[in-house]
């Protein structure tokens, strides 16, 4: 039986990657024997010129029936002034298809320490598990006339139940891990981080072979970049969560190398890369498909349970940027390739 992959190619650079992708997924499903059936949906920017409506209802259909939903990237400039932005499709499939919890790995190869910004990082081996379907993205919100003139508003609010799921995905993860939690918040200051950080340590208890620690989220930004080896699996709200793995992207060397998985309770799974549309870039083929090729290894991980596969392209994406390099991690020593030579390049190496 093949499993169903809906695709969506969006904005950007987005088609790009995914072509890239579906070369090194069709290396896999040769070796590893697994079919794949790909059904193309529109969303973002390309659905907002198509059909006034950045998700349509077909499309959301379609990725309801699906196994597993791989995403190039979504928004542009171009849409700034348009009625909505293409960034609410990401927002809607998150909410529609309750994926609430967002692993976002960041891993420093050995031959990328050369290039990396921040100066000893060597061993960065750490994971965001970003909450993703509270918080402030879904929070009450609005726009009064008061006496400050016109003040808008958005509200943080977490309920127990929000907090414990994806906690219990952290805890899970860090079990498989080094056993090392961090649970970022600012419960210095929010009561829905007073609330979070209170479960966190409730759940503890039903992983006790898991240590845990507290972080102010500004200390955890300062010691994202002096040490980033502490990290393990950190685990923080929707907000903090967008914000902390920005930067994380950096210890990884680039923006083009950070995949993600955005996972509910059941199988279907929606991965896409972390980084965004680059429109400066797109169309010239120099994209690093490196995190859209790495999100589909977390697919066959999660969504498939193909772990072998998963390593298998793990394993080919560093051993390629061992020699072959895309122009935003390119170093004197190495190749410069395209992002299309790149997917060969990975499939070859499968
Ligand atoms: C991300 C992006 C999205 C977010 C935007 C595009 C809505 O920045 O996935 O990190 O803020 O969650
Ligand atoms: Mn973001």
């Amino acid at each position: 039986m093949a499993e169903n992959i809906a695709v969506i190619r969006g904005d950007g650079v987005g088609a790009e990657v995914i072509d890239a992708t579906l070369v090194v997924l069709d290396k896999i499903s040769q070796k590893h024997n697994i079919d794949f059936k790909y059904t193309d949906v529109v969303a973002g920017g390309a659905a907002i010129d198509r059909f006034g409506n950045p998700l349509p209802d077909e499309s959301l259909e379609t990725l309801l029936k699906s196994d597993a939903i791989l995403l190039g990237a979504l928004g542009g400039p171009k849409w700034d002034s348009a009625p909505v932005r293409p960034e609410q499709a990401l927002l809607a499939i998150r909410k529609n298809l309750n994926l609430y919890a967002n692993l976002r790995p960041a891993k420093l190869y050995p031959s990328l320490n050369g290039i990396c910004p921040v100066k000893n990082a060597d061993g960065t081996d750490l994971i965001i598990v970003r909450e993703l379907t509270g918080g402030i993205y879904y929070g009450k919100r609005g726009m009064t006339r008061m006496n400050t003139g016109l003040t808008a508003f958005d509200t943080e609010s977490y309920g127990e139940l929000e907090i414990e799921r994806i906690t219990r995905v952290a805890y899970e993860l860090a079990q498989k891990r080094k056993k090392h939690l961090t649970s970022v918040d600012k419960a210095n200051i929010l009561q829905s981080s007073a609330l979070w950080r209170k479960v966190v340590h409730e759940i503890n208890g039903d992983y006790p072979d898991v240590t845990v620690d507290d972080l102010y989220v500004d200390n955890a930004a300062m010691q994202l970049i002096k040490q980033p080896q502490k990290f393990d699996v950190i685990v923080t709200s929707n907000m903090f969560g967008d914000i902390l793995s920005d930067e994380a992207s950096v210890l990884a060397g680039s923006m083009g190398l950070l995949p993600s998985a955005s996972l509910n309770d059941t199988t279907l799974g929606l991965y896409e890369p972390v980084h965004g549309s680059a429109p400066d870039i797109a169309g010239l083929d120099v994209v690093n498909p490196s995190a859209a090729i790495l999100s589909a290894a977390m697919m066959l991980r999660y969504s498939f349970a193909e772990y072998d596969a998963a390593d298998s392209i793990e394993n080919a994406v560093e051993k390629t940027l061992n020699t072959y390099r895309t122009a935003d991690v390119q170093q004197n020593s190495k190749t410069t390739v395209k992002c299309s030579e790149f997917a060969k390049i990975v499939a070859d190496n499968i």
